[in-house]
C-alpha cells in the first residue's frame, strides 16, 4: 500500500504544516516513512555509514541549559579536562581504527582560550592533513569562529536545540537566546564551515509545533548535518522527573528529515542508543547515515554525563569500532572511513 503523503514528501521534500502534523502525530505512517527514506538515503549515499571519532575533550561548562548534566549549576558533576597531548593521542588511536573526522565537544569552558583551541586544530591538521576536523564547543563570537576556520577547522557543529523561542526560552537561561544561537549558525555557515544544527525529540514542553518550527528553520538553515536525538533526563537536573523523549518519535522524525533534506548527513545518535538497544540500529533503516564513537579515554568517559545512563562508557575505543562495525552490518549497512564530506548533488 503507497503511503499518499509520504510519496508527497518524497516528491516535493516539503509538505504543508498540517500535513507535516498528520506526519508526526500518527504512527500508521511510520513503516512507509522509514521505508521512503532508506531508499532515498541508498540513492545518494548507497550503504555507506560515515565514523565521526568523538572526543569528549572538556566536561566543564559555563551555560546552565535546564535539561543537560554538565550545566554549571550541577555540584554533582565531575569535570575533567584533556590536555593537547592527551587530544592528539586519541587522534592518533582513532586514526589507526580508520577514523577520518575527529569531533572535538565539550561544555562552553573558557579555560580553553581561542588560541588554544587553534594551536589545537592545526596540530591535528598537521599531523592527519587527511582527517576533517569538527567543532562543537557552543556559542562564540564570530571572530572565535573565523580563528578556528582559519587554523584548519572544517566543520562546526551547534544543535539549534528547538527553534521555537517559547520553547527555547524555558530550556534555557534568560541569559541564552534562540536568537543569538541562530547568529552563531549563520555565522558558521557565512564563514565556511560544513555546519550542523539539529534538536532533541520529546524535550519538556516541546508541542508538534515546535518540531514543524524545527523543520522550517531546517529549511532556511539548510545546514549539511543534523543531529536529533531523544532527550533523556539527568537526576541533577531541574528536569529530573521530566519524561524521556521516545525512540518511536525520533526515528519517526528522522525518515521525516531525510526525505525532506536528501543531501543531508544524519547521525544515528548516541541518546538514540541509550532509551532502545537496537536504537542505533534502527537509527540507520529510518534513514541515518553516521555514527559517532566514542574516541575519549576510558578514564573519563562516564564523566561526560550529558544524561543518565549513557551507553559506550566502560569500553575501550577499539572495543566500541568492532561493536559498531557488527552493528551497522546487522542493520544492513557498510562502515565506511573516508572523510565522509555531505553530498549536495
Ligand atoms: N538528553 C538528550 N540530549 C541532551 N543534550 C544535552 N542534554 C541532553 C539530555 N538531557 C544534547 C543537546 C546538546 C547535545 C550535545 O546534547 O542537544 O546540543
Ligand atoms: Fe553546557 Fe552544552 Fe550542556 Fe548547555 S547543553 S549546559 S552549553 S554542555
Ligand atoms: Fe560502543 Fe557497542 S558501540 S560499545
Amino acid at each position: 500500500m503507497t503511503d499518499v503523503l509520504v510519496e508527497k514528501l518524497r516528491e516535493n521534500r516539503d509538505l504543508g504544516d498540517g500535513e507535516l502534523r498528520e506526519l508526526i502525530e500518527h504512527p500508521e505512517h511510520d513503516a512507509a516513512l522509514a521505508q521512503a527514506a532508506d531508499e532515498v538515503r541508498r540513492g545518494r549515499y548507497g550503504d555507506a555509514v560515515f565514523l565521526r571519532g568523538l572526543i569528549e575533550f572538556t566536561s566543564y561548562c559555563k551555560q546552565n541549559c535546564l535539561y543537560c548534566g554538565l550545566r554549571a549549576g550541577n555540584r554533582n558533576a565531575q569535570r575533567y579536562r584533556l590536555s593537547r597531548e592527551e587530544i592528539l593521542s586519541c587522534c592518533d588511536e582513532g586514526y589507526a581504527l580508520g577514523y577520518r573526522t575527529f569531533v572535538l565537544q565539550g561544555g562552553e569552558d573558557p579555560y580553553y582560550t581561542d588560541d588554544m583551541i587553534c594551536d589545537i586544530v592545526s596540530a591535528i591538521k598537521e599531523k592527519y592533513p587527511d582527517c576533517a576536523v569538527t567543532l562543537s564547543i557552543g556559542e562564540k563570537p564570530r571572530e572565535s569562529y573565523e580563528r578556528y576556520f582559519a587554523a584548519g577547522a572544517d566543520r562546526y557543529l551547534l544543535r539549534h536545540e528547538t527553534a521555537d523561542p517559547e520553547h527555547y526560552a524555558r530550556l534555557h537561561p534568560d541569559n541564552m537566546s534562540l536568537e543569538n544561537r541562530k547568529r552563531c549558525l549563520f555565522d558558521l555557515k557565512e564563514i565556511g564551515y560544513q555546519v550542523g544544527a539539529g534538536f532533541m525529540v520529546g524535550s519538556p514542553y516541546q508541542t508538534t509545533d515546535c518540531l514543524i518550527a524545527d523543520l522550517r528553520f531546517l529549511q532556511e538553515l539548510k545546514p549539511d548535518m543534523i543531529g536529533i536525538g531523544p532527550f533523556i533526563s539527568h537526576k541533577d537536573t531541574p528536569f529530573r522527573d521530566e519524561k524521556n523523549g521516545t525512540a518511536e518519535l525520533t526515528l519517526r522524525m528522522l525518515s521525516i528529515l531525510r526525505l525532506m533534506f536528501p543531501y543531508a548527513l544524519l547521525p544515528s545518535t548516541t541518546a538514540l542508543g541509550t532509551i532502545h538497544p537496537m536504537g542505533r540500529e534502527l537509527g540507520l533503516k529510518a534513514g541515518g547515515n553516521v555514527v559517532m564513537p566514542n574516541l575519549s579515554p576510558v578514564q573519563v568517559r562516564d564523566k561526560y554525563a550529558i544524561y543518565d545512563n549513557k551507553i559506550c562508557t566502560g569500553e575501550e575505543s577499539a572495543q566500541c569500532r568492532g561493536c559498531l562495525e557488527k552493528r551497522i552490518e546487522s542493520a544492513g549497512y557498510r562502515a565506511v572511513t573516508d572523510r565522509g564530506d555531505v553530498r549536495r548533488s
